[in-house]
């Protein structure tokens, strides 16, 4: 294998020409405003060495990236009771979909479509405010990446607050099914803060890291979680990260990872490395278009694929 460095600036510089490719999310007003040539990728392996190019030091909208972290607050909270409310099924719908939910009791597929993620963000919220909730998942995002720089950028989330209709459709359906505890705009304002949370390639592989090293953050020595739960975060990262596309990103990259419609993707070589990239630009199933053909490039590159 090539020195990661240069596999890194290889992917950066093979992709250049094709910048712009894909579509920005346009539903959340303010993620529209981004510059869909952007592209960042950091590679960080589990003895702390940095690899990488492009915008990766530059903030972006994380978006269902959150997703990743609050679950892994809720197991914290709930442990194995978070599963009495969300399935761990990937659900082969759009990850806006509310299809599901009517013959399903209002519990949702898996932990990372909108559905999941807002029943998720009901448990972290448990026994806090709103505001409290928000700012212990933003604690825990910097505790994860050792950055305290790391902040919720407040125009996104008003953006999504004022246009997340489908979300209060899917947060006032699960309620009424008694799926909710906390009031639907509670919910849903905890849920819009998390994924309003801006952090940059750089940031965002810091705070995989843990997932890369059974549990523990090699950079800070915390361990986070267990080795198993590390393990099975990552099986639902790679089961349900990228929504009906799921397959598609296993077949082709062979990672657990999660996406974001911010166009983040973070992802996970078990024993090896955190990777994030940035292209705004996203494919057709809602996932980081040329974010997803760096991941196969480096995949491809380094005989990462966990198959
Ligand atoms: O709720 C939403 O629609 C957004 N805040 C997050 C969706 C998302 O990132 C889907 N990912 N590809």
């Amino acid at each position: 294998m090539a020195e990661l460095q240069t596999i890194v600036n290889e992917i950066h510089q093979a992709l250049l020409p094709r910048l712009g490719e894909g579509k920005v999310a346009d539903y959340i007003p303010q993620l529209a405003r981004v510059d869909p040539k952007k592209f960042g990728i950091a590679v960080i392996d589990i003895h702390g060495r940095v690899y990488k190019a492009g915008d990766c030091d530059e903030p972006f909208s994380i978006q269902s990236v959150s997703k990743v972290f609050t679950l892994t607050l809720a197991l914290g909270k709930h442990g194995e009771t978070t599963w009495n409310r969300v399935g761990r099924e990937p659900s082969g719908s759009a990850f806006n979909s509310i299809v599901q939910l009517e013959h399903e009791n209002g519990k949702p597929r898996n932990p990372f479509i909108n559905a999941g993620a807002i029943a998720i963000s009901d448990l972290v919220m448990s026994g806090h405010t709103p505001r409290e909730a928000i700012g212990e998942i933003v604690r825990f995002v910097q505790y994860l990446a050792d950055d305290e720089t790391i902040a919720i950028d407040p125009d996104v989330a008003r953006s999504e607050t004022a246009t997340g209709y489908r979300n209060f459709a899917l947060a006032n359906f699960m309620k009424s099914f008694g799926k909710l505890d906390h009031a639907v705009d509670h919910v849903l304002g905890v849920y819009f803060h998390q994924c309003a949370l801006a952090m940059s390639c750089t940031q965002l592989a810091r705070a995989a890291l843990f997932l890369a090293n059974n549990g523990k953050n090699p950079l800070t020595g915390h361990t986070v979680v267990s080795s198993q739960r590390a393990r099975r975060i990552n099986a639902l990262m790679l089961t349900c990260g990228h929504y009906d596309g799921s397959g598609d990103f296993a077949y082709h990259v062979g990672l657990p990872g999660k996406s974001g419609v911010g166009g983040g993707i973070m992802a996970v070589a078990p024993g090896r490395a955190s990777v994030a990239v940035w292209s705004p630009g996203l494919n057709q199933v809602g996932n980081s278009l040329l974010g997803s053909v760096a991941l196969e490039m480096l995949a491809a590159r380094t005989g990462w694929s966990i198959f």
